[in-house]
Formats: C-alpha cells, structure tokens, sequence
C-alpha cells in the first residue's frame, strides 16, 4: 500500500447551532484544502460519510452537495452504515486509489444531529439496529445489554466503567475541538443519571454535529503520514443473533485483516481512537483489537494502561465520549485527528477503530509514519 494522508481537518463538535448542514461542509472542504496545501481541482473524487441527513435535515444527496463546492464537480458518493460510515468511506476512497482509478481523493464526514429533540435523534439512530428484531430499542439499551453481559462474565465493575469515561474526558483537553472539556471523577460518572441499567449519562457518548475531513493520495507527498493496513469485518445485525456477547466479532476480523495488510502487531501501536460510543465500548474494543486479554481490558485501563505512561494511549482526542460523536464524522475525525498527531511527532504508529450499530461492522486502519 502507499496511501498518503496529504490533508487532515477536523471542526468544532458539539451542538453548532449556528452552522447549517451545508455551512459544516462548507467548512470541512475548505478546512482540508487549506491543510493540504492543494489546488481544489487536484481532487480527483469525492466519498461523502453520513448517516441519516436526511432524516435529521431532510437533505439527502450529499454527494450532490459536498461536490458543488467544487468548479470542476468531482465524481462524488455518500457511503451510509450507520456509525461506521466514516471508516467505511474512507476504505472505499482507499480502494478507489489501490485500483488506480484515481490518484487525489476527499473523505468528508458530516453530520448534524442537534436540529431535532433528543427522543427523535434516538429514534433516528435505532434505525441502525434491527427493525425486525430490536423493534423499539435504543443504542444505549443494546449497549447495556452488552455491559450487563461483560459484568457478568467477566466481573467488570461499575467503577471501571467510570474510568474509562473519566480517562476520555481527561484526554479531551488535549484537544481543542472537541465537544466537553470537564472533568469528572469516577464517583461523578457511577452517580449520573441512569439511562439504561447499567449505563448512565456519562457512560453515553453525545448527540453532537460535526464534520471532519481528509485527503488521501497514491501521489508522492512529503506529508508524514501513510495508511500502513486496513480491515473490514460484518457481523449480524441483531444482538440475538449473535454466537457471543462477550466480543465483537467484526473488531477481531478488521484487526486480523489490518494487522495481516501492515505485518505489523498490537505491541506496535502507540495511540489508538476506539469506538466507545458508550463505556463499555472501549472495554470491548480494546480486548477484540487484542490490546488486551479477554476480560482483562477493565482492570488495565483503570490502572492507567490506557494513556500516556501507559502501554498505549486509547483515545487522545478523548474519543467519542468526550470528543462528541456526530455519527457520520466520527470515522473520518479519527483518522485525520491521528494523523494530525503522527505529522506533529507525538506517535509513529497508531489505529483507528470504527463501529456500526451495535457491532454489525467495523472497520480498522493502521497509519504510521513515513
Ligand atoms: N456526556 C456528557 N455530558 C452530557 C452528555 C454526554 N453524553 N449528554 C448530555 N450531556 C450534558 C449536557 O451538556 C447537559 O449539560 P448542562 O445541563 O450542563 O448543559 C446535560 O448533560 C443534559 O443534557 P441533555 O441534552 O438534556 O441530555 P439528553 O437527556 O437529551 O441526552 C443522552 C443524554 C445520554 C440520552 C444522549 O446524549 C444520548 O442518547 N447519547 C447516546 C447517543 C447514541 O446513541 N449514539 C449512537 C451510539 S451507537
């Protein structure tokens, strides 16, 4: 493989009132142009990841839309599944380029979630899940039925839940756009208000907008920055279909191909952005990408395993959790936020971990530098 990442933006997440749909866009393409340093019609096509704009914004078509702010009209498509759409446009964009089809292309993520109320968001973002099969539910429930499963197999505690999410908003501070800079204890987060048995206000990432955007290239570059492996796992769609709760099958698929593709092993990764949509999110993630043991991983990241001094950094943007999580962006924000820190010197090597649904897809990447 020799994918470069020549330009990386990320915008301000969180409840941007004051910016449209098409102002976010607006802003991302601009953003990443600028960064990379590039003339606009070097942009060869365009991969758009969102999840529902058209049912938070009634716009669909944003192919269309993140194309037009272009005087030459790039080739553009939008990539939807769920909140995997940012990793999983940027492996079409990485395919685009591996075939030769095209040497400069542009990963926008978007989504703007906070134009409708709170109980309309989770109706919008269950329709992830199975329509048949998890009728009624919502993402944090599923999630606690994950949580509630780990706890019982593995005797994960409520306090360990907490301090993956206090680690994440301590990590936050580190990174200006991100949607919370406050710090909670352990005892803050375990006392919040309950939303699902056992996940509470602060186990939950937020309903938050946002876009971020990269741009990846088959052309030499002296951008640092090169897409070393990837990966791409599915699994079912309903959580009772599924032979363990204990794992998420398709992180442990995108992982092997990823870590297959860059021959490069788990010791190797510095700093990691996982997808902890909710607490227990990172729990799993970081035991299916093989950080830790089965089980185990709880007990490291309260033991400070999972930050700077640690064995490795999981989440320095502060994740979703306290980075925000505008479903759409989030995929690309994790790749053009690491990249940002791999051009800047602080890692050499590090993963991205991006999860739809309740684990029915998941795509993994490993930038290092170059
Ligand atoms: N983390 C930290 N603080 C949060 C927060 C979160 N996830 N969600 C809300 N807050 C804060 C708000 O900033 C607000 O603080 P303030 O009173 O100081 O202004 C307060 O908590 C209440 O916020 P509100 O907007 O009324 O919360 P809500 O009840 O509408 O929503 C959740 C809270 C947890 C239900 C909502 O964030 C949620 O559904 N999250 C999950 C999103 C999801 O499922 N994503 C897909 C994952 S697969």
């Amino acid at each position: 493989m020799n994918i470069k990442v020549i330009g990386n933006y990320v915008g301000r997440f969180g409840e941007l009132w004051e910016q449209s749909l098409t102002d976010l866009i607006k802003e991302g393409v601009a953003g990443v142009l600028a960064d990379a340093q590039i003339k606009p019609e070097s942009v060869d096509a365009i991969f758009v990841a969102n999840k529902a704009s058209g049912s938070f914004n009634q716009q669909r078509h944003l192919g269309a839309l993140v194309s037009e702010q272009f005087g030459h009209f790039p080739p553009a498509m939008r990539i939807e599944g769920a909140c995997a759409s940012g990793g999983l446009a940027i492996l079409a964009a990485q395919q685009a380029l591996l075939s030769g089809t095209y040497k400069t292309v542009l990963v926008l993520g978007v989504e703007k979630m906070t134009d409708v109320s709170s109980s309309e968001t989770a109706a919008i973002l269950a329709t992830a899940a199975s329509r048949e099969k998890e009728y009624g539910s919502t993402f944090p429930a599923l999630y606690a039925m994950l949580a509630n499963y780990h706890m019982n197999r593995y005797g994960t505690t409520r306090e360990q839940l907490s301090s993956v999410v206090v680690k994440n908003h301590l990590h936050a501070f580190d990174n200006s756009k991100a949607q919370f800079h406050k710090k909670f204890t352990v005892e803050e987060v375990s006392n919040s208000v309950l939303v699902s048995s056992p996940l509470r206000l602060l186990d939950c990432s937020p309903i938050s907008d946002g876009v971020a955007a990269v741009i990846l290239s088959s052309k030499a570059s002296s951008r640092k920055t090169s897409i070393l492996g990837f990966g791409h796992g599915q699994d079912t769609l309903a959580l009772a279909d599924r032979q363990d709760l204990g794992s998420l099958i398709a992180t442990q698929k995108a992982a092997k191909q990823a870590f297959n593709r860059s021959s490069l092993s788990q010791k190797d990764i510095q700093a990691a952005e996982v997808h902890d949509c909710f607490s227990i999110a990172e729990i799993l993630a970081a035991e299916d990408l093989g950080f830790f043991a089965k089980g185990q991983a709880a007990t490291a990241i309260a033991s400070g395993q999972a930050t700077y001094g640690g064995q490795l950094v999981i989440n320095p943007s502060g994740g979703l959790k306290a980075c925000g999580h505008p479903v759409g962006a989030t995929g690309v924000k994790q790749i053009a936020f690491l990249s940002s820190l791999i051009e800047a010197g602080k890692f050499d090597v590090a993963l991205a971990h991006n999860v739809g649904g309740s684990g029915a897809t998941a795509v993994v990447n490993i930038l290092g530098k170059s």
